[in-house]
C-alpha cells in the first residue's frame, strides 16, 4: 500500500525529470532502494526501513527495488526479481514485480539484473548516470559496482540530482503536512506519557520504554533514539540506566516516526520533582524566550541562520541579566560567545527523516548557494540556514547548556574571558545540566504555525501544574 496515490508519485517523478531537463541533463536517473540488512544470519535481519528518497518518488516500501528514469525518452523502469519458491515458504506470497510497477505507476519492469545492463549500456554510449549519495553501505557497494566509481565518488552523488531532489522535498505539500501533523499528535502523546511518569526514584529506562511503546504501537517506531537524561548538557546521552534524582532537570527529546514514515521531534525539559528551583526557572525562562523569539521571526524570506543568531542574542541577553556574561550583546554574538551555551544549531528540516535529507549532504539541504557554513561553535552545527519558503518544515530548538568539560576548555585557553564570568559558572552552574525546548514548525505564506493539533505545555507554570497533578 502506498502512502499517497499512484498519481502523486508519477507527478513527482515527472516534475523531477522536468527540472533536470531544464538544467540540460539528458542521461539516466538511477534510484536504488534499500535492501534487508542482516543482523547475524541471512534470515535474521534488522527491521527494514526504506530509503526516504525512494519512498518519496516510488512509495514502494519493500527491499530490493531499483529504478531508472531515462531523461531523453521519459521511460521509467522498475528492476526487481519476483519471489522464489523459498521466499513463498518463508515469507508467504508477495506482489509480483509487475504488480509493484503498476502500483507505483511505472510503465516497465525488468529482473534485477536488467539494471546492470541498463547502466552499462548508458555508460557505454557516453550518457551520464545521475544518482543520489547512498545512506547504506550495501547501496554504496552496489553503486560502485554498477558505475565503476570509487567509494568517495559514490558518496558525493550527482549534484544536479541532489539539488533537484532537495528543492522538491524541502517544500512539503498539504498531503505531506497532514501526515506530519499526525506524527506530531503521536509525538504529543509520547511526550505526555513520559512527563506524567517523571518522579524521583524511578529508573529513566522504565519511562523511556513506556514512551517508546506509543511510537511502536501507534506509529512505525521512534524517529530517533529517545533522549531522556538528567545530563541534558550532553546531547545524545544514550543510556537510560540512572534513577531519577530530586532537584535535577530532565531533558526529554523524542519523536514518533508514523506508519507513513513522516517524523515528529519535540523536546521539553522538566524539573525531576515537578517544581523548578528559582535558578532553574530563571534559566528556563531565558531558553523559552529564545524559543518564542525564533518562532515569532519564522516567516518566508528570512534566513534561518539569522533566526539562530537572534535566538543566541536572547540567550546572551538573559545570561547577562543573571551575571553569567557581561558586555555588548551584538559584540558577544559576533565573537561567538553564544556557542558556549548553545553549541548546536537552532533547528533542522524534518519530513520523511527526522533530520530531513541529511543523507544527501547537510550543506546541500540546509544552505542556499550564496550561504557558507560558519566554522565557530554553535553556528557550525546549524543544519538549516536557508531563507525560508512556505512549505518548509523545521524545528525550533534552542537550549542553554552548562557543559563543564567545554567551559573548562574555554577557560583554560582564555577564550571569551572578557565576556564570561567563569568564577560564577564554576560556583553556581557546574551541576545545572541543560535545557532544550523544541517544537516542529511549518512555514506558511504569512508566517509560521506549530505542527500538531495540540502544543506540548512549555511554560514553567503549565509544566508545574501538570506534573503536580500526575
Ligand atoms: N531531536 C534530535 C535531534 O534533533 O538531533
Ligand atoms: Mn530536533
Amino acid at each position: 500500500m502506498l502512502t499517497f496515490s499512484r498519481e502523486t508519485y508519477m507527478e513527482r517523478r515527472a516534475a523531477l525529470a522536468a527540472a533536470l531537463r531544464e538544467k540540460g541533463e539528458d542521461g539516466l536517473v538511477l534510484f536504488v532502494g534499500n535492501v534487508d540488512a542482516c543482523a547475524q544470519l541471512k534470515a535474521e535481519c534488522y527491521r527494514f526501513r526504506q530509503d526516504s528518497s525512494w519512498l518519496y518518488y516510488f512509495g514502494l516500501d519493500e527491499p530490493g527495488l531499483a529504478a531508472t528514469i531515462d531523461l531523453s525518452s521519459g521511460a521509467e523502469t522498475l528492476y526487481a526479481d519476483d519471489v522464489t519458491e523459498d521466499d513463498i515458504i518463508w515469507i508467504g506470497p508477495q506482489m509480483s514485480v509487475a504488480e509493484k510497477a503498476f502500483e507505483a505507476g511505472v510503465a516497465a519492469h525488468e529482473p534485477a539484473s536488467g539494471l546492470d545492463k541498463a547502466v552499462a549500456g548508458a555508460l557505454a554510449s557516453g550518457r551520464k548516470v545521475l544518482f543520489l549519495p547512498p545512506s547504506r553501505y550495501y547501496n554504496t557497494m552496489r553503486l560502485m559496482e554498477l558505475l565503476g566509481l570509487s567509494k568517495e565518488e559514490v558518496a558525493a552523488g550527482s549534484l544536479p540530482l541532489i539539488e533537484a531532489v532537495v528543492k522538491m522535498r524541502l517544500v512539503k505539500t498539504p498531503e505531506e503536512i497532514a501526515l506530519i501533523d499526525a506524527a506530531c499528535d503521536l509525538g504529543y502523546e509520547m511526550h505526555s506519557t513520559g512527563r506524567d511518569l517523571i518522579r524521583p526514584g524511578v529508573v529513566e529506562g522504565d519511562i523511556v520504554d513506556k514512551m517508546d511503546f506509543i511510537a511502536t504501537s501507534k506509529g512505525w517506531g521512534v524517529s530517533f533514539g529517545t533522549i531522556f537524561t538528567q545530563h541534558g548538557e550532553i546531547f545524545h546521552n544514550p543510556s537510560h540506566d540512572k534513577t531519577i534524582e530530586p532537584g535535577r532537570l530532565i531533558v526529554v527529546d523524542a519523536g514518533v516516526e508514523a506508519k507513513s514514515h513522516y517524523a515528529s521531534d519535540f523536546t521539553r525539559t522538566y524539573p525531576s520533582g515537578g517544581k523548578f528551583t528559582a535558578k532553574q526557572r530563571e534559566i528556563y525562562e531565558i531558553a523559552l524566550a529564545a524559543h518564542e523569539k525564533a518562532f515569532s521571526m519564522t516567516a518566508p524570506g528570512i534566513a534561518y541562520r539569522d533566526v539562530h543568531l537572534a535566538a543566541e542574542a536572547v540567550i546572551l541577553e538573559g545570561l547577562a541579566s543573571v551575571g553569567i556574561v557581561r558586555g555588548d550583546v551584538p559584540e558577544m554574538v559576533a565573537e561567538g560567545i553564544g556557542g558556549l551555551f548553545l553549541p548546536h544549531g537552532l533547528g533542522h528540516n524534518m519530513g520523511l527523516d527526522v533530520h530531513d535529507m541529511e543523507d544527501l549532504g547537510e550543506d546541500h539541504v540546509g544552505y542556499d548557494p550564496d550561504q557558507k557554513r560558519a566554522s565557530r561553535l554553535g553556528l557550525r552545527s546549524l543544519r538549516m540556514a536557508r531563507r525560508l519558503v512556505p512549505g518548509n518544515v523545521i524545528t525550533d530548538e534552542p537550549g542553554i547548556y552548562f557543559n563543564v568539560g567545554l567551559i573548562e576548555s574555554w577557560r583554560r585557553s582564555g577564550k571569551g574571558s572578557a565576556f564570561i564570568n567563569y568564577d560564577l559558572l564554576e560556583k553556581e552552574y557546574y551541576d545545572f545540566g541543560g535545557i532544550r525546548i523544541e517544537d516542529d514548525v511549518l512555514v506558511t505564506p504569512t508566517g509560521a504555525r506549530r505542527l500538531g493539533s495540540r502544543r506540548l505545555p512549555g511554560t514553567p507554570s503549565e509544566i508545574e501544574s501538570l506534573m503536580q497533578k500526575s
